[in-house]
């Protein structure tokens, strides 16, 4: 199934290796690089978390089209619903299937040493794309994804700089418990709005589902009131859309009763921030797949690669949201 020759859809490699930046490492103990058929297509398993977000949407079309039968793969996909164990079972799948390689988009950081020792038994290299695992790095070849505590860190600044010494309280949309983004991006802003008169007056899981911030949003105003919230911090566009709606059946105006930060940048986020309902948006890009495919093929290559690429965020407030939103591609 495996091929040795690096394809011509992936010379835009080198341009988007570029806005990435790399931890070297060398990839030793990830599988026997030389294993697989001689039929010049190269098998690849992707266990995807599921479909919980348009950040996902556009991470798995990504992922599809780099993996694609044009590019020389034959991609096997499994999408979890959010569900680990399920997950890890379709890992183990794609191990007894004998894949080239198999490529996770880990739904949490804990439960992987397992699975992972057994693809590297079975001599299968592992690339992790979007999110980490707490599992040793030696179980996995490489990681490609985004600093989910930096995402947090610079929305954490931009609720210090905009709310500063006036007394706000802030209510806190998670995203799916135990995942890498979740705590992360917790981390991150907790540390960044250290000192201010922020006061996180709730927090709970949403699941990164724009069903989950709806209903957690619900409840959290049933709580407080609107009066009694000041700002919205959301691990992903699509809970903030929730809480949108939540606010909005509440009477009260998102953006301007209740200030809103998010993460993702995604077109409905987007959107929002154009129409000032959300406040401010730290983009975490999905476009993941040619860097995650390259990663792939140096790896069966047997090349050294590099065990950390980071792909670079940006920040839009509603001006620069409004200036970009046309051409963004996602
Ligand atoms: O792991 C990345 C996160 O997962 C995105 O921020 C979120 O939208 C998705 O579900």
């Amino acid at each position: 199934m495996k091929k040795k020759t690096l394809l011509a859809g992936f010379a835009l490699l080198g341009a988007l290796a570029l806005t990435a930046t790399g931890c070297a490492s060398d990839s030793d103990a990830t599988g026997d690089a030389g294993s697989g058929g001689d039929d010049g297509v190269v098998t690849v398993g992707f266990a995807q978390t599921g479909s919980e977000s348009g950040w996902r949407s556009a991470n798995t079309e990504s992922m599809k089209e780099a993996f694609s039968a044009e590019n020389g793969f034959e991609l096997i996909f499994n999408a979890a619903d959010n569900d680990t164990a399920a997950q890890i079972a379709a890992v183990r799948d794609f191990i007894n299937q004998g894949v080239d390689a198999i490529v996770i988009a880990p739904i949490v950081e804990d439960g992987w040493d397992d699975v992972l020792q057994e693809a590297a038994d079975a001599g299968i290299p592992v690339v992790l794309e979007d999110r980490t695992v707490s599992a040793s790095d030696d179980l996995y070849a490489s990681w490609v994804g985004l600093d989910f505590k930096k995402e947090g860190v610079m929305a954490g600044e931009w609720a210090a700089e905009t709310f500063g010494d006036t007394p706000t309280k802030m209510v806190v949309l998670e995203g799916t418990t135990g995942s890498a983004p979740a705590n992360d991006r917790a981390e991150g802003f907790d540390e960044a709005i250290e000192g201010t008169a922020i006061e996180k007056i709730d927090s709970q899981t949403g699941d990164f589902t724009r069903d989950g911030g709806k209903t957690v949003m619900e409840g959290f105003l049933q709580k407080y009131g609107a009066d009694g919230i000041d700002l919205v911090y959301a691990h992903n566009d699509d809970m903030a859309l929730g809480a949108i709606e939540a606010i909005e059946a509440a009477g009260a105006e998102p953006g301007v009763d209740i200030q809103i930060v998010s993460i993702d940048a995604v077109k409905d986020g987007m959107q929002a921030l154009v129409d000032g309902k959300i406040n401010f948006i730290v983009e975490c890009n999905p476009l993941l797949g040619d860097l995650a495919a390259g990663l792939v093929l140096d790896v069966l290559d047997g090349k050294t690669v590099e065990k950390k690429v980071y792909v670079e965020d940006q920040t839009f407030t509603q001006e620069q949201a409004a200036e970009v939103i046309d051409s963004r591609p996602y």
